[in-house]
């Protein structure tokens, strides 16, 4: 099946006992089991449940992975992935990644003795010089969220068989509509499934997609283990989400083209961050891993004052100030006081992360009134 008839009919099987096309809510906590262990398959709805089974198995199908498992949030299933490991093990993740997820690592892994490397994964090599014995996992995050750096995956993904290391991949800010890191190597790739596969602002939830058995049974024993699972209306949200992805990706990718184009032009923005420019440093590695460069963006004003920035963040109208992002609406966010403020200032100025940078998640209004929008927000 192509994409487009994927993202429709993934995980989709209408219900047997009535025929419904769409998959029920089954808001239920346990299964009434004809004699102990003998059950249809369900058991308590931690460990199994209809609705999240059909949106797990259509996780899988567009991710281009063979298992797939929700979570309540998607640090919930970064979480996961985290207790995979043991005391002493290191990890090498990127250094300009979402600031939960810095925070998830660096406040509450490293008290349990788990070693990070933060580094720019701009460029391989920065990967490989911190490989050690230890090392048992590599963390990026392409495109970063908000700088929109890009890392090789299958350049990772090499290093890191070589070295018998886990890749995980954060795919939120592409979604699997632009990009698939299981297919270019990676093992484990995660999402914030509140962003694109959601795709309205919501829904709280998470993901991990992989094709390893071996590996799917572990992190499904810490998901029912410890139980940061969706609850059924939330996975019915993300699985409706799903079959508009590809049609909200598309418009995403067109509207973010022009805004970038815009904004770039703009007399009084100094920089726009966008991984489609062709002369972004490493566009030809985006150009090869995605199908498109999405609706995410930032920005700095050449003034660069973060009174200048709050002007703009306070000025739109179509744009709503808020975190998050790929949502259809426009949202306009603040990085530095908003989505990255758990980020000692010092290591975010060094990371590139401006105080006064603005970042867009670009909506599928129409492009000329967001255009118009900005245009009078920057003035
Ligand atoms: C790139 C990225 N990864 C992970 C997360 C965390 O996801 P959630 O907010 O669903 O827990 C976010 C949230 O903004 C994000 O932007």
């Amino acid at each position: 099946m192509k994409k487009a008839t994927q993202y429709i009919h993934a995980g989709a099987h209408p219900d047997p006992s009535t025929g419904a096309i769409m998959t029920p809510i089954y808001q239920t906590s346990t299964y009434v089991q004809e004699a102990p262990g003998v059950n249809k398959g369900f058991e308590y709805a931690r460990s199994q449940n209809p609705t999240r089974q059909a949106l797990e198995e259509a996780l899988a199908v567009i991710e281009e992975g063979k298992f797939g498992l929700a979570f309540g949030s998607g640090v919930a299933a970064t979480d996961a992935v985290m207790k995979l490991l043991k005391p002493g093990d290191e990890v090498i993740a990127a250094s300009d990644m979402y600031g939960g997820t810095y925070r998830l690592f660096s406040k509450i892994y490293s008290k349990f003795g788990i070693v990070f490397h933060y580094v720019d994964m701009g460029a391989v090599d920065n990967i490989e010089t911190k490989i050690n014995a230890n090392t048992k996992l590599i963390w990026a995050e392409t495109p970063t969220n908000p700088l929109m750096n890009i890392a090789d995956i299958r350049g990772i993904a090499a290093v890191a068989q070589q070295h018998k290391v886990l890749l995980c991949v954060d795919n939120t800010f592409a979604s699997p509509a632009l990009q698939n890191p299981l297919s270019l190597g990676a093992d484990i790739v995660m999402h914030s499934a509140t962003k694109y596969l959601g795709g309205h602002s919501d829904v709280i939830q998470g993901c991990l997609v992989m094709n390893d058995e071996a590996l799917r049974d572990q992190l499904y024993f810490i998901q029912k283990s410890t139980g940061a699972v969706p609850g059924p209306q939330d996975c019915f949200l993300v699985l409706r989400g799903i079959k508009t992805l590809h049609v909200r990706m598309q418009r995403h990718c067109e509207n973010g083209e022009q805004v970038a184009a815009y904004l770039r032009q703009h007399p009084k923005v100094e920089k726009v961050y966008w991984c489609g420019f062709t002369d972004h440093h490493n566009h030809d590695i985006a150009k090869k891993q995605m199908r498109g460069f999405g609706g995410m963006m930032s920005f700095v004003l050449k003034d660069d004052s973060v009174a200048a920035a709050t002007k703009v963040l306070s000025s739109t109208k179509i744009f709503s100030l808020a975190e998050s992002l790929g949502g259809v609406e426009s949202l306009i966010n603040h990085p530095a006081s908003m989505t990255h403020a758990s980020i000692p200032r010092e290591q975010r100025i060094a990371n590139g992360l401006a105080d006064g940078l603005i970042r867009l998640s670009v909506g599928i209004e129409d492009a000329e009134d967001i255009i118009a929008d900005l245009a009078q927000a920057i003035g």
